[in-house]
This record gives C-alpha cells, structure tokens and sequence, in this order.
C-alpha cells in the first residue's frame, strides 16, 4: 500500500519534471546558447602529426605539434578542428590554443601518462595564495588552456583519462610534492563549450573553468571511483556566466562545486563566481550532489540548479564557508531534486573547509542570504537537513519550500531530522516538520517571501 503510494507519487514528481523543463512552445530549456556554435573551416588529424594510437607510443610531440600548428600557421577565419581518430593517445599534459575544437571520434582515448615526475609545474592561482593541498606551485592539468577563446572540446563520447591511480595513492601515502593536476582546466579564457566527452579517473578535480566567462558543460560524463580523493566533477571557479547541462557525474567527491578562491588571497583577488545553471545533471558520490563552497572568498551569486537527481549520497545539497572566508553566497535557487539515499538531504553550514595558512582573517565572515531550495524530494535519507549558521553572521533569508525527505525505511520512528541554528527564513510545506528558526507555514511559495 505504502510502495504503491510512493510510486505513483514518484510518477506525478517526474510527469511535472517534464512540464518543467519545457517552454510554452515545447522546446527543452537550456542555457547553452550562452557559446555559439562555430563551424570549424579548418580539420586536421593528429595522425598528420604522428599521433600513433596504439597506447603506448607517446603522443606529446604529436599534440603540441598539432596545436602549434592551429595557433601558428595558416589559420583561417572559422578556427581548426584537431581530430582525435579511434584509438589510444598516450600522452603527456599540453595546452590548448584559440580557435580550436578538440573533436575525439567514438573510440578515440586521450590517457595521460602515469609519470608524475616529469610532469610540468604552473604558478598557484592568485585567489588560493597556493597550490589548493600543497604549499607553492602546482602540477598543470592534463589538458589546459591559459588565456583562450573560442575553444570547443567534443566529439562523438570519446575519452579523457587521467590514470589518476598513481596521484591519489601519492595522495593516500602523503607523497605528493605539489598540488595534484585537474584533468581539463581554462583559466582566464572565455567562449568554451566541452560537450559529448567521457572523464575518466582525474588525478584531482575533472573539470576546472577559473576566472573564466562563457562556459558551456553539456552532455558530459565524468567517472571516477568512488573512494577517489577529491576528484570534484565540475568546478566552476570565479567565473561568470556557466552552463552546466545533461550530465552525469559519478566520482569521489562532490558532482558539481561552484567556489570563488580561499580565504585572504580569494578575498584580495575579489573575483566572484555568477550567472550559474545547473540543469538536469545526475550522479552519485560519496559527497555534495550540488555544492557550493567552501571556498568562496570572491562571492557566488545568481545560481540556479534544477532537476537535479541523486544517488547514493552523503549529501543531496551542500553550502559550505567558513570564518576567514568573507566573501558572500547569495541568490541561490535549487529546485526539483530528488536524492535517494543519503547522509543528509539538505545542509547549508558555516563551519566547513580548511584554511590556506594561518593568515586568515578570523573577523573576515561570509555573508549568507537568500537561498531558495524547492520541490526536493528525498527517500532513504538518514538526515533531513543541516543549517548552521555563524553567530556573528546569522544566515538569512533562507526559504525551503515543498520538501520531502523521508527515512530509511519511510516509517515515523526513523523520521530524519532538522538540526539549525544562527539562521532565520520561512518554511513551506516542509516534511518532516523543520526546526523552529524557520517560521512555517502551510501554504505560499519563496516568491512571496522576496
Ligand atoms: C576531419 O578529418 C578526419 C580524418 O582526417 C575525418 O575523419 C573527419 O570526418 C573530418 N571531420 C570533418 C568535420 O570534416
Ligand atoms: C602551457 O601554458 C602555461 C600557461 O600559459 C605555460 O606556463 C606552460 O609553459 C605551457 N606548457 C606547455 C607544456 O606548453
Ligand atoms: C554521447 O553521450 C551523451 C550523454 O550521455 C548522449 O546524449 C549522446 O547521445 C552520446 N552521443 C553519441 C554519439 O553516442
Ligand atoms: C548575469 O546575467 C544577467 C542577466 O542575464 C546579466 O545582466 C549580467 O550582466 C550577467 N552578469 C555577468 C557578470 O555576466
Ligand atoms: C531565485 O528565485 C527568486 C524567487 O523566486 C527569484 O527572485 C530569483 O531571480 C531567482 N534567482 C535565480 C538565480 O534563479
Ligand atoms: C528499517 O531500518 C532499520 C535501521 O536502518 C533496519 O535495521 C531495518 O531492517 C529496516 N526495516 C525495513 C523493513 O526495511
């Protein structure tokens, strides 16, 4: 009787999903018309530059090549496609250029080498002060891009992988010398689409856009195992204007991160991260489905995540900062989420991350307002939600409106729980019943309340 219950209320949650998700003339809704598409009038083939997809032969010369040609030589007005046949391109890291589509065929693999010693060293990012769990510089991403525009990653669900095996056994082993390599990182580079590409086994975060703007993540897969150190799926870093779409992302640490830089190095940089979707994405992780923070010294503003689903996690939502972060977290709105299986459902907490140095400004608080969390829908959750906000910075208005979390086996004794404190906001149509700093009320919605 229950079972049944539950499905054909699950049947009505996702019909009403669907509504959502389509416009008044039926058109699936996106953002990433934020990055126009370009045609390429230009096609080479990393075989014309010795590429030798045999997964042993390193093809380091055969990509820098390739893209030095792009850059240098002959370039012609719509940018270069470099075509990545089927096959396997053992390879050590390189740098992208403008005006290029890096196209892997089905079947085509870009493996990183596994030798670490030889891989190059890049200046920390002015808004981390520091490598992010090394002191001093840090390894460069597998796949990188410095400075950019007009850049396109995709093709037919070929694969990037990192063999992060050995860095995260450096990193279980406290070997490591220098900050681990994201697997595809811009910075300060604008006009990136990446779509219809698998991740796979990131030595460290997998996708990394900082201070970046015009960014389109669509179609996208990211895998890594579960028990990874730190391989966050996409990490949107003081940048503006991103557009995360149809993804899935299964990996060790949080799906999708969106930060701003650390502490006082991130607050002397000042550079926020804004205008962020985040749509139909799913996965499952050990950690954050949708997360924002810890490192958020820059600010986060203007962010939307919606039909989210997600399994087999340790949080559905989390928004993190700490003391010493400054910086703020406003205008967040999450909506339609469904998480089965998790630690916590919700949690919105300003006791979370640790610190760049001892430097940090213990007076410097973050700002926490206006956070919208509607139609979330929960089953298996052990807890409903976190809020803990900070004594000398209260979080406010903050609206949870028509939630659902049920327990581990949906019957009232193992009803889970709200635990806040140091915040205040409205609560509309929550179950189970939220904690008392929330005033509740039966009906309404978060519009109403801004
Ligand atoms: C680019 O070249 C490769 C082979 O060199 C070919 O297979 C591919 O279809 C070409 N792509 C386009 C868009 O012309
Ligand atoms: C890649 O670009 C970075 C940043 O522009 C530069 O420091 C580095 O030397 C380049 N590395 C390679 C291998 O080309
Ligand atoms: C590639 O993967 C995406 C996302 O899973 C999927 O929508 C798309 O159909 C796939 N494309 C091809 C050519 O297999
Ligand atoms: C964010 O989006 C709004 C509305 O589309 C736009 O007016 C604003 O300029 C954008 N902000 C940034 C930093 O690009
Ligand atoms: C979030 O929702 C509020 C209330 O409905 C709305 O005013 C605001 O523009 C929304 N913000 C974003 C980033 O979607
Ligand atoms: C209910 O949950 C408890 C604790 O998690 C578990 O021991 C028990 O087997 C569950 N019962 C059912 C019927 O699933």
């Amino acid at each position: 009787m229950f079972l049944g219950f539950t499905k054909l209320t699950l049947l009505f949650l996702y019909t009403c999903c669907w509504v959502c998700v389509l416009s008044e003339n039926n058109e699936v809704i996106t953002c990433s018309n934020i990055v126009p598409l370009k045609y390429r009038t230009d096609n080479i083939s990393l075989t014309d530059f010795g590429g030798v997809g045999d997964g042993h032969t390193l093809n380091t010369k055969a990509f820098r090549e390739a893209i030095y040609r792009i850059n240098h030589l002959s370039q012609r007005e719509g940018g270069t496609t470099l075509y990545v046949p089927p096959g396997v391109y053992l390879t050590e890291p390189f740098n992208l250029t403008s005006h290029m589509t890096l196209h892997l065929a089905a079947g085509a693999v870009i493996k990183a080498t596994q030798d670490s010693s030889n891989w190059p060293l890049i200046a920390p990012l002015p808004s981390y002060g520091r490598g992010r769990e090394r002191p001093g510089g840090r390894y460069m991403s597998f796949i990188h891009g410095d400075g950019l525009q007009d850049v396109v990653i995709t093709g037919e669900n070929g694969t990037i992988d990192g063999q992060g095996d050995v860095w995260w056994n450096m990193w279980r082993k406290r070997t490591l010398q220098f900050t681990r390599p994201n697997l595809v990182e811009f910075v300060n580079s604008k006009d990136i689409i990446i779509s219809n590409v698998i991740f796979k086994d990131s030595p460290f975060w997998n996708i990394h856009p900082v201070y970046c703007s015009n960014v389109v993540i669509r179609f996208a897969t990211i895998l890594a195992p579960r028990d990874s150190p730190n391989t966050d799926g996409i990490d949107p870093d003081s940048s503006s204007n991103v557009c995360i779409e149809d993804s899935y992302i299964s990996t060790g640490d949080d799906l999708v991160a969106v930060k701003s830089g650390w502490d006082e190095y991130g607050i002397a940089y000042g550079r926020s991260s804004s205008n962020i979707t985040i749509r139909r994405v799913s996965g499952s992780s050990p950690f954050a489905g949708i997360a924002v923070g810890s490192e958020t010294s820059g600010g986060v503003e203007n962010i939307l995540a919606e039909h989210i689903n997600l399994y087999n996690m340790g949080i559905g939502i989390h928004i993190k900062t700490n003391i010493g972060r400054g910086g703020y977290i406003k205008n967040i709105n999450v909506s339609n989420v469904y998480i089965e299986n998790a630690r916590k459902g919700i949690k919105i907490s300003g006791d979370v991350g640790d610190h760049a140095d001892d430097k940090y400004d213990s007076n410097a608080l973050p700002i926490v307002k206006g956070i919208t969390m509607a139609n979330v829908w929960g089953v298996k959750v052990l807890q409903a939600g976190l809020i803990k906000g900070m004594k000398h910075s209260p979080f406010t208005d903050i609206c949870l409106s028509d939630i659902n979390l049920h327990g581990v086996n949906g019957t009232r004794s193992r009803t889970p729980s709200w635990q806040c404190s140091d915040v205040s906001g409205v609560a509309l149509q929550v179950s189970p019943w939220p904690c008392s700093e929330l005033i509740s009320h039966q009906l309404g919605s978060c519009a109403n309340y801004y």
